[in-house]
């Protein structure tokens, strides 16, 4: 049986400004054991962690990462939104963020975010890290066929809002590895249909605290959270509790 996973959703966003050393750092001292983070290229092909397309909700300014060289998008301030204590946090390099968190004992989930950047990840990947450490993710079916494609050893996760039969064909036939459900919309029915078909489940949105309880009683392998810490204690009081 695989360790549960509780990934800190951008790092411990909730706390720090998402997608930063400090959320990331602060992640893991919180006992999160797995680290969740997106992936874009600037416009000189550099892998860099930011989720949004554009820099609005960050810093007020709309430019989009792809039409920003990595030297100009580095310039920005990504901490102060979430308080003057994290002014001057950077844009991450994917590099540097392996460099720090690769070979650690914790899990990475590696979200792509923008078409046809494969080719630039995965040699970072294959540098860094162990494949048992890695799953890449992808809203973008052709993104993540694209991926398994270049690196078949790694691990992959489909992040969908929408379960059927023909996606858990195609999942099987894909080789993707992880189904990663919307944890507001995910039933009992189809929990037993993914783990009778094979796959690790894994959910994402999952907001608040009762959400987390429930996916924890229904037994997933793992989840995103912007609280770890929050979902270490659960953890420990589902654990803890005694067995009537
Ligand atoms: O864990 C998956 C989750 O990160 C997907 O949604 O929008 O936060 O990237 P988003
Ligand atoms: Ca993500």
């Amino acid at each position: 049986m695989t360790e549960f996973v509780n990934y800190a959703h951008r790092g411990a966003s909730a706390y720090a400004p998402e997608n930063t050393f400090a959320a990331f750092y602060l992640g893991w001292q919180m006992g999160a054991n797995g680290i969740e983070t997106d992936i874009q290229c600037t416009r000189d092909g550099v892998p860099v962690l930011f989720h949004d397309s554009d820099m609005k909700r960050i810093t007020g300014t709309a430019a989009r990462i792809c039409d920003l060289t990595y030297d100009e998008l580095t310039a920005y301030d990504v901490g102060s939104y979430k308080g003057e204590q994290f002014r001057g946090e950077r844009v991450p390099s994917l590099e540097e963020f392996l460099h720090h968190f690769a070979c650690k004992g914790l899990q990475l989930a590696l979200e792509i975010k923008q078409r046809n950047i494969e080719d630039a990840i995965a040699p970072l990947i294959r540098k860094y890290c162990i494949p048992e450490e890695v799953v890449v993710t992808s809203f973008q079916w052709d993104s993540l066929l694209a991926f398994r494609r270049k690196m078949p050893e790694i691990r992959t996760g489909w992040l969908s809002r929408n379960e059927s039969e023909e996606l858990v064909a195609a999942m099987k036939s894909a080789g993707i590895w992880q189904y990663c459900p919307n944890a507001s919309t995910w039933t009992d029915g189809w929990h037993q249909r993914f783990r009778e078909a094979g796959f690790s489940i894994r959910p994402w949105g999952v907001k608040d605290e009762s959400l987390m309880a429930r996916m924890l009683e229904m037994g997933v392998d793992g989840m995103t959270v912007n609280f770890p810490d929050k979902l270490e204690a659960a953890r420990k009081t589902c654990h803890d509790a005694p067995k009537l």
